[in-house]
């Protein structure tokens, strides 16, 4: 027998009804977007490698480790895009944007591919939304950003207490470069207690043991020195001022100071949001963000500030509890067509109707009218029409409604007209 193909490890198939829930967010992001003067830019899914190991930085997890990396045919060495920033920041400088607009607010939505250990609310192709405002140096823009976030999350059913809003600041990097230093300093007096990943991270990126998931690192990294204690004056009034919005906003956030975020580019403020409620287990940070007022000027642009968020699409669904199935609006019509006469009648009366926009599911097949009616419930379909040769000699077709049960003539003139008055 020939072997099954299978789906690549962490690459997942998305299919109905599935797929309504995942329409559902999508529609419900764009709608929190728009409102918020944001527009779609896309890119592509191939870069050259070095975009990321310039931006989101050599010594991070996903570039060590997770990206999907090979040579093209051409010798070029090009990377699947883990993450969407470093694409729109070099989009940005690729057209000057900022010759065209002072203030430019970007979304994108789709896949990306990071090679991580596959489960639950972790993928190999996962999905983000995602979203940048260059050209707004100030804390308002922060707080606006995170209360948007908020905001789609209640849209989507996900209340403010199931949320956790988690903020900190990174500083200049001036400021993180000195308290780089004193973790080093502080971890490397307890080498002893440090796991292998935290070892391996105290050369490179000590910062980064903050975010180790071992118990006996984690109690160290509690006693650890905080950087927000060690911030200049302007990045702690910043981020004070963030706080201070948030609070006009009525969002509630938590400062977590050992909050650093797994991407090099990120400067001042950063965010986190968890769900609390829901089916995600340890990966339960759906979205995460925060300022790179470096990143366009290191990339070889102006200096232009920079803020942006992305959340992920599956972590998402997972945290929203209704199911599937809710998400799928059905069918509006199914035709029960019985006998080859009848087909024939139907063929151009469902053409005309679903031309109509009537969401319509027309029976091919040679089959009985239970069976057929069985079908039209599986399809969650509203309304059936039933033609059959008496309805054919008589001109009167039977329209029946699927949730009441009721039924009552109808003539293939009125047909459109009947549909409309019971499902508007
Ligand atoms: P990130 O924290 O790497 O940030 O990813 C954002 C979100 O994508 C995460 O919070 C998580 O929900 C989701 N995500 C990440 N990796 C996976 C995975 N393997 N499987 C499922 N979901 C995942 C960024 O990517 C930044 N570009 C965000 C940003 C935009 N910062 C500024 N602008």
């Amino acid at each position: 027998m020939a072997e099954l193909p299978q789906n690549v490890k962490g690459m997942n198939d998305v299919l109905p009804p599935e797929v309504a829930k995942w329409q559902f967010v999508e529609e419900k992001s764009r709608f929190i977007l728009d409102a918020f003067a944001y527009r779609e830019m896309r890119t592509p899914i191939l870069e050259y490698a070095p975009l990321f190991t310039r931006t989101v930085g050599e010594a991070t997890e996903v570039v060590e480790k997770q990206m999907y990396t090979f040579d093209d045919r051409d010798g070029a060495k090009v990377s699947m895009r883990p993450e969407g920033t470093a694409s729109a920041v070099r989009a940005y400088i690729a057209r000057s944007q900022w010759n065209r607009e002072p203030v430019t607010r970007w979304y994108y939505l789709g896949p990306m591919f990071r090679h991580e250990r596959a489960q639950r609310g972790r993928l190999r192709q996962f999905h983000q939304i995602g979203a940048e405002i260059f050209g707004l140096p100030g804390p308002a823009v922060d707080a606006e950003m995170i209360a948007m976030l908020v905001a789609l999350f209640a849209e989507l059913g996900i209340k403010a207490a199931d949320i956790e809003v988690a903020v900190n600041s990174l500083g200049e990097p001036d400021e993180r470069g000195a308290y780089r230093e004193t973790l080093r300093g502080y971890f490397s007096a307890h080498v002893d207690k440090l796991d292998e990943f935290s070892r391996k991270r105290l050369e490179g990126n000590p910062l980064r043991i903050l975010d180790s998931k071992d118990p006996g690192v984690q109690a160290l990294s509690a006693n650890a020195p905080i950087l927000l204690d060690v911030l200049g004056e302007k990045s702690r009034q910043h981020f004070e001022a963030v706080r201070r919005h948030l609070g006009d906003l009525g969002v509630e956030s938590i400062i977590d100071p050992r909050l650093v975020r797994g991407l090099d580019y990120y400067t001042g403020t950063i965010f986190e949001i968890k769900a609390k409620a829901g089916d995600l287990g340890a990966q339960n940070t759906v979205c995460g963000g925060g300022r790179y007022d470096r990143l366009v000027s290191s990339l070889g642009g102006p200096e232009v500030p920079a803020v942006g968020f992305a959340m992920g699409v599956e972590r998402v669904l997972l945290a929203m509890a209704a199911p599937a199935e809710s998400f799928d609006p059905g069918l509006t019509l199914y035709i029960a067509a019985l006998g080859e006469h009848a087909r024939a009648f139907a063929l151009p009366l469902a053409h005309r109707l679903r031309l109509a926009g009537i969401c319509t599911e027309l029976e091919h097949r040679e089959v009985g009218l239970k069976a057929q009616l069985k079908r039209a419930d599986a399809l969650r379909v509203r309304l059936a029409l039933i033609v059959g040769d008496n309805e054919l000699a008589t001109g009167k077709l039977i329209l029946r409604d699927l949730t009441t049960r009721k039924q009552s003539e109808v003539t293939a003139g009125e047909l459109e007209m009947r549909i409309r008055q019971k499902v508007d």
